[in-house]
């Protein structure tokens, strides 16, 4: 059994981990590296249909981190997250709040594309839970923009529905995060873009408190 298999299997009973204190490094050093290892990562069967692993986009010092779901068709062509049509999307609320892709660091809670864009599978986010957590340790964003449910259970580890994760402001190992729309729901509903722009102006606000 894979290392974070065994670890979601402890989790889920109960258990808690006693994790082993990492060599201090950069955290550059640290993300190439990591970037390395989820390049070479066959843990879970979608290394088989991947073009590429999908690791980043950004600046690694922002104080914003967004996390989405897992690459689409694009990403997995390019390599980078949110370049599609929910990217063009995410790119445009970010101009709303006076932001751009040097303001933000972007990552996704699976690094692989899932055949045909289906829903991330348990085991799948279990699997790479490990990548994304390693992640935000080394970004240490002050503030992280969940989109989605995915994300938003992802950090909150438990499995609420999007209205009961959004309008709260959530704590994951002390770093505040809000979760949100996901751009691609909102192509499907774009009613609901004025809510999404009401959780962004939240999150501007947020920002500013932190550098005030
Ligand atoms: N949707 C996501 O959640 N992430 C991407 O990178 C692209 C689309």
């Amino acid at each position: 059994m894979s290392d974070a298999l065994n670890r979601y299997y402890l989790q889920a009973m109960g258990i808690d981990l006693w994790e082993l204190r990492r060599p201090h490094v950069s955290s550059e050093q640290g993300l190439g590296a990591l970037a390395k290892e989820v390049a070479a990562c066959t843990q879970c069967s979608l290394h088989k249909t991947r073009t590429q692993t999908v690791f980043c986009r950004g600046n690694s010092n922002a104080k914003l981190m967004i996390i989405g779901e897992a690459p689409g068709f694009f990403e997995d062509q390019q390599g980078l997250p949110f370049v599609g049509k929910a990217g063009a999307l995410l790119n445009q609320m970010l101009q709303s709040i006076e932001m751009a892709e040097n303001d933000v660091y972007i990552a996704n809670v699976l690094k692989c594309r899932p055949p045909n864009n289906r829903d991330p599978q348990l085991e799948e986010i279990a699997q790479c839970s490990s990548y994304l957590e390693r992640q935000i340790e080394l970004i240490q964003p002050s503030l992280i923009l969940a989109l989605g449910r995915f994300a938003g259970q992802f950090l909150l580890n438990k499995p609420l529905p999007l209205k009961q994760l959004r309008k709260t402001l959530h704590h994951y190992h002390n770093i505040p995060f809000i979760v949100s729309y996901h751009p691609a729901y909102l192509l499907r509903n774009p009613a609901d873009k004025k809510q999404a722009f009401l959780d962004l102006l939240t999150v501007k606000k947020l920002l500013v408190e932190k550098q005030g």
